[in-house]
């Protein structure tokens, strides 16, 4: 097999075949946050079920939101609509999200709130995700590849201490620092929760996962060996053993010097690099074991035209021959025009 072409014809998929350390050409292309406000048609959607979780586990609704954006730009993977706090949901954690203000969480901080997750019912209360899975897996194209996904325990535990966004979480981290066994605890059982959870989404037809850590940047590089590469190990180990053939994608956000010893320690098959991670550096400095998944601004896509345009080649440009998949930094946000996706598209595949 020539390792450096796209291969057409065939049953194969050149999202896993990147995954799997081919450097596929054009480079394989999703986006964090594919479906989602920026497009009318999700708008829409949305508007006929009012709450974010409900939509989220509505298998009709969240197949069909999973499904908008392939249909309008034919990514090479579809990312299952979710959201990375219906786990913390589906364990009995008070979890809602309030128009305008992002998501709001009951504060955990005791021991005991720790010890009433529940686990014994977080699978049925998840299962609709895994339906959603099912259909959208039925309903994609023969050479798109679906990827299921959750937070990272860390990012996960985060929201659930601090009761919301924040930009220094500074609430978990004084739990954190300040009771490490409850803060220890919670991890434990986020990262049996989290196994068990992705492991439904790959029996259902997931054939990638991937853990956002998007707060692992608060994070010192003590702490973050402690909560980020060894609990991702411990999934990416158990994950491993119940289903070898599937893929593993962290995305460590703002991890700085530590996403080296990430790439070489968390057990990933990919490494989504952010928006500040120069791509030539990581395509020198990680080790060759691991695909990379980035890195463009998703304000440059905001922008579209020249800027756009550099933008696109210059991580275009970085990736050498390495196995790659073009994606952004962050995830598409609200006010991109939806023509200027169409543009990036075009431009990752070299059809302008
Ligand atoms: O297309 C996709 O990428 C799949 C769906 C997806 C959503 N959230 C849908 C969503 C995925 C993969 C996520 C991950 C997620 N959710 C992360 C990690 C990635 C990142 O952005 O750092 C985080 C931190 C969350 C938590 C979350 N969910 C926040 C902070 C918010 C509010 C901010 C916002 O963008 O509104 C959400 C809500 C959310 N999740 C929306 C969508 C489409 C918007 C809700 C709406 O439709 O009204």
């Amino acid at each position: 097999m020539d390792g450096t072409t796209r291969m057409t014809g065939t049953r194969t998929k050149p999202f896993l075949d990147a995954l799997n350390g081919v450097a596929v050409r054009p480079a394989p292309l999703w986006l964090m946050r594919q479906a989602g406000r920026y497009l009318p048609e999700y708008r829409a959607l949305r508007a006929t079920a009012p709450d974010f979780l409900g939509f989220c586990l509505n298998p009709e609704l969240a197949a069909e939101a999973t499904l908008q954006p392939i249909r309008r730009y034919r990514p090479d993977a579809a990312i299952l609509f979710a959201d990375i706090l219906v786990l913390p949901y589906a364990l009995g954690h008070g979890v809602r999200f309030e128009a305008g203000e992002g998501p709001v969480l009951e504060k955990l901080t005791t021991a005991a709130q720790v010890a009433s997750l529940d686990l014994s019912r977080a699978a049925e209360v998840a299962a609709p995700v895994n339906e959603t899975v099912r259909r959208v897996r039925a309903g994609l194209p023969e050479d798109v590849a679906l990827i299921g996904f959750a937070g990272s325990p860390f990012t996960v535990a985060a929201y659930m201490v601090e009761g919301r966004g924040s930009r220094d979480f500074a609430a978990a981290k004084r739990l954190m620092y300040g009771e490490p066994a409850v803060f220890d605890a919670l991890m434990d059982r986020l990262v049996e929760a989290t196994i068990a959870y992705l492991s439904a989404q790959a029996e259902a037809g997931a054939e990638a996962l991937m853990l956002f850590d998007s707060w692992a940047g608060v994070l010192s590089p003590m702490m973050f060996d402690r909560h980020v590469i060894v609990p991702t190990a411990r999934i990416a180990a158990a994950l491993k053993a119940k289903h070898p053939e599937v893929r593993l994608i962290g995305f460590p956000r703002q991890a700085g010097g530590s996403l080296i010893a990430y790439a070489e320690g968390a057990g990933v098959h990919g490494v989504g690099l952010d928006t500040a991670v120069p791509p030539a550096w990581a395509a020198m400095a990680l080790p060759h074991s691991v695909t990379l998944q980035g890195n463009l601004d998703p304000l440059a896509v905001v922008a579209g035209g020249e800027a756009l345009r550099e933008e696109t080649e210059a991580v275009l440009e970085a990736m050498g021959n390495r196995p790659w998949i073009f994606n952004l930094g962050h995830g598409v946000v609200p006010e991109t025009p939806p023509e200027h996706v169409a543009e990036l598209v075009a431009l990752v595949r070299g059809r302008r």
